[in-house]
C-alpha cells in the first residue's frame, strides 16, 4: 500500500510536540505586531532563511527568540488552536503537547496566561475537531533544579489540566540526576514522567533518566543504540521512544534520513514512535515526518503499521480511550 494511503487509513497519536515549536513565522510576525513588540525577524522569508541549524543549541537560541512574541492568553490560545487544526487535518486523534513554563515565567508572563490560553484551545478543539489531548510541562535542563521545583509548585493549582512532566532544552553537560528531587515530587503528585535523553547526550544520560528519574517514556533516545545493555533494559521494561526524524536531520543528529536509526530501533525491538518535535522549525508536521522517513528507510507496511500502533499504545491517554482506539486501529489495520 502507498505510504500516504496506509497513514490516512489508521488512527494515530503524536506524543512529542513542543507547542512553542509549532509557532510558524507567519503567526510569529502577526503576534509581534498585534502585541506592539519588535518582530524577531524582518520578514517571513528572513525567518525561514535563519532556520539553518547545525546543533541543538543553535536551534534553541532561535526557539527562545521566537517565543518572545507570546504575550497574552489569546496568543497561547491561537498558537495551540493552529497546531490542533493542523494535527486533526493530518489525521491525528490524540496529541500530547509539551510546553515550557520557565521560558515564559522568566519573561514576566504569568503562568495563568500560558495555561489558560493553551487549555482553552485544547477544550475547544476536543469539541469542534474531535481531537483528544494531554498537556505536559517540561522543565529546562539548563536551569537549576530549584527553579524547576518552584515551577512545579506554581503549576500545582493547575494539576487537573496537566498529565505529565518532562525535561527539555540543552541536554549536553546536564546529567538527568540533577533533577531527581523534583521528579520524585512530580511522581508523588501523580504526573506521568518523561525526559529528552540521548538526543545529543550519551547513553549514560538515558540510564540516569531511567534509574534516577524513573521516567516512563524516552523523548528521542537515539543514542540508546550505542549500548546493548541499555537497549535490553528499555525493551524489557517496554518503554517507548518518541523519535523525531526531521528534527534529527535539522539538528545534525543524523547526516541524512537514509541513515536514521528508526529501522534499527524497530529491529532491536524498541517501541519507537514518529513525531514532529518543533514542526515550524524543522520543515514538517507528523505526517511529513512519517512519509519522509518511510520513503528514506524503505519501511514496509508491517513496520509502518507497528510504528503507528506504537503511538497509541505508548500514549498517556485514559485507559478507556486507549482500549477503544487500539481496537479501532486493529479493526482498520486488518
Ligand atoms: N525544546 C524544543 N525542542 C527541543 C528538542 N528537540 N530538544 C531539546 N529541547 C527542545
Ligand atoms: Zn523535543
Amino acid at each position: 500500500m502507498a505510504v500516504s494511503d496506509l497513514i490516512g487509513s489508521l488512527p494515530r497519536a503524536e506524543l512529542h510536540l513542543h507547542i512553542e515549536g509549532s509557532l510558524e513565522p507567519e503567526m510569529m510576525l502577526a503576534l509581534a505586531s498585534r502585541n506592539g513588540i519588535a518582530n524577531p525577524y524582518p520578514s517571513i522569508s528572513k525567518a525561514r532563511a535563519a532556520y539553518d541549524f547545525g546543533s541543538l543549541q543553535s536551534f534553541l537560541d532561535l526557539y527562545y527568540r521566537g517565543m518572545s512574541v507570546l504575550q497574552r492568553t489569546d496568543d497561547f490560545h491561537d498558537l495551540t488552536a493552529a497546531y490542533l487544526a493542523q494535527a486533526a487535518a493530518d489525521g491525528i486523534t490524540w496529541a500530547e503537547i509539551f510546553f515550557d513554563p520557565q521560558g515564559h515565567i522568566v519573561r514576566g508572563i504569568p503562568l495563568s496566561t500560558v495555561i489558560d490560553g493553551i487549555t482553552s484551545a485544547l477544550r475547544l478543539s476536543e469539541r469542534t475537531l474531535g481531537i483528544s489531548t494531554g498537556l505536559i510541562l517540561c522543565f529546562l535542563w539548563h536551569l537549576p533544579e530549584d527553579d524547576a521545583s518552584e515551577t512545579l509548585d506554581q503549576v500545582l493549582p493547575y494539576k487537573d489540566r496537566i498529565i505529565g512532566v518532562g525535561l527539555d532544552s540543552s541536554e549536553m553537560d546536564h546529567p538527568p540526576s540533577k533533577f531527581k528531587r523534583v521528579f520524585d515530587c512530580a511522581r508523588d503528585e501523580g504526573f506521568h514522567l518523561m525526559a529528552h535523553a540521548g538526543e545529543e547526550g550519551p547513553p549514560e544520560y538515558i540510564w540516569q533518566a531511567l534509574g534516577d528519574l524513573g521516567i516512563e517514556r524516552i523523548d528521542h533516545g537515539n543514542r540508546a543504540l550505542e549500548d546493548e545493555a541499555l537497549v535490553r533494559r528499555i525493551t524489557t521494561d517496554g518503554l517507548a521512544l518518541t523519535v523525531c526524524p526531521l528534527s534529527n536531520l535539522s539538528l545534525g543528529v543524523v547526516d541524512d534520513l537514509t541513515s536514521h536509526p528508526l529501522k534499527r530501533m524497530l529491529d532491536a525491538g524498541l517501541k519507537a514512535t514518529i513525531n514532529s518535535d518543533d514542526p515550524a522549525y524543522f520543515g514538517g508536521y507528523q505526517g511529513d515526518n512519517i512519509n519522509r522517513v518511510a520513503v528514506a528507510l524503505d519501511l514496509n507496511d508491517a513496520e509502518l503499521t507497528q510504528l503507528l500502533r506504537n503511538s497509541l499504545e505508548a500514549s498517556f491517554a485514559p485507559e478507556p480511550w486507549k482500549t477503544a482506539a487500539l481496537a479501532d486501529f486493529d479493526d482498520k489495520a486488518g
